[in-house]
């Protein structure tokens, strides 16, 4: 999965490298900074004297000392001013200083918090929103695993009008706890075929529908792996671009090409279902080529639901609510 979230203290990550969110002395300070330092030991502070401070909106690097990483990229996050100071582009640049200062030092990994949320006092779900926007594109261009590191339940917030959103569909669909599948649905009676045939006949006899009849029993014999490449062809997109679309790494994906019989985990199926931005119904066939079924008594389920349901397909900003939920996350 190319981008967690995950709930931890950044000091004990040992991704190739972690952010600090500093101030412009880079001499440490409280919050995340001071926990940086305090991990790290003295040799972190005599190596940032001799930095000559750092802009706001700019990184810079120094090595790990006592921490369990190999790299601390410190970077200075704007303090909130009510957001007509140009503090999103300086937050933004943050982001992309960093993860430009972890590629030239050819790291594979590296982690986040969430710069100027804190004693900076940017509102917590804009300061979320600018990260994932950033590290969502970083990652459409470049191989990386990045973690945003929520340090605790407090400072982690999705706007209040998604959160308020979803709670009222969870709350409309979790009652009705009973499972109607579609294909129940659509095989309650024959239908008639009006569209291409001047008097109406059943389908069976209709040569248009005898045609597509057979399409669609040769799409019922297809494994999941089959359904997903021919879902790419249609939708005119290459692997690579499904593949990040989709929050799945590049090694995963080559297996699920290689083997048509591959058996995928429910999240991964949804996950490319998003990434292909499938209506309900095709997921749900996407799913059931699986063995899985979309459940009124999953949350995870509801959620997925709902983002389908309203043409939502970012999957970042649906990892967000998912975590948001304390539920696990879209990818692999
Ligand atoms: N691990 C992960 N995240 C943490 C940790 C930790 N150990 N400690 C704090 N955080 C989180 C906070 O919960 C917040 O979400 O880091 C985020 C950033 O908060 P701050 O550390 O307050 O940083 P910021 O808001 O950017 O303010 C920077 O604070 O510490 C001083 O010297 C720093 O002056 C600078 C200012």
């Amino acid at each position: 999965m190319p981008l967690h979230i995950i709930r931890q203290d950044i000091t004990r990550m040992e991704t190739d490298a972690i952010v600090n969110a500093a101030n412009p002395t880079l001499l440490g300070g409280g919050g995340v900074d001071g926990a940086i330092h305090k991990a790290a030991g003295k040799g972190l502070l005599l190596e940032c004297m001799k930095l000559g401070g750092c802009k706001i909106g700019m990184a810079k690097l120094t090595s790990a000392h006592k921490l369990p990483c190999r790299y601390v990229i410190h970077t200075v996050g704007p303090k909130w001013k009510g957001g007509t100071g140009g503090e999103k582009e300086l937050l933004k640049s943050c982001y992309r200083e960093s993860l430009k200062l972890a590629l030239e030092k050819e790291c594979k990994s590296v982690a986040f918090p969430l710069i100027s949320s804190g004693v900076y006092g940017y509102p917590k779900d804009k300061a979320l929103k600018v990260a994932i926007d950033v590290i969502g594109d970083f990652l459409l261009e470049n191989e990386m695993t990045v973690y945003i590191v929520i340090f605790d339940k407090a400072s982690y917030q999705i706007s209040e009008k998604l959160f308020a959103d979803i709670t009222e569909y969870i709350d409309d669909n979790y009652a009705f706890a009973h499972v109607e599948s579609r294909l129940e649905r659509s095989c309650r009676a024959p239908k008639m075929c009006s569209e291409s045939c001047a008097a109406p006949v059943f389908l069976d006899k209709c040569p248009t529908f005898s045609g597509t009849l057979i399409n669609n029993l040769a799409q019922i014999d297809e494994s999941f792996s089959q359904m997903l490449l021919r879902k790419i062809d249609e939708k005119g997109m290459t692997d690579a671009q499904c593949y990040k679309k989709a929050n799945i790494d590049r090694k995963l994906f080559s297996k699920i090409r290689s083997d048509v019989n591959y058996k995928p985990s429910k999240p991964t199926v949804i996950a490319f279902a998003i990434s292909l931005e499938l209506p309900l119904d095709e997921a749900e066939d996407m799913l059931k080529k699986a063995g899985f079924a979309l459940s009124h008594s999953n949350k995870f389920d509801i959620i997925i639901e709902y983002f389908i349901s309203k043409g939502k397909y970012d999957i970042h900003e649906i990892n967000e609510a998912l975590f948001a939920f304390d539920q696990s996350l879209l990818g692999a």
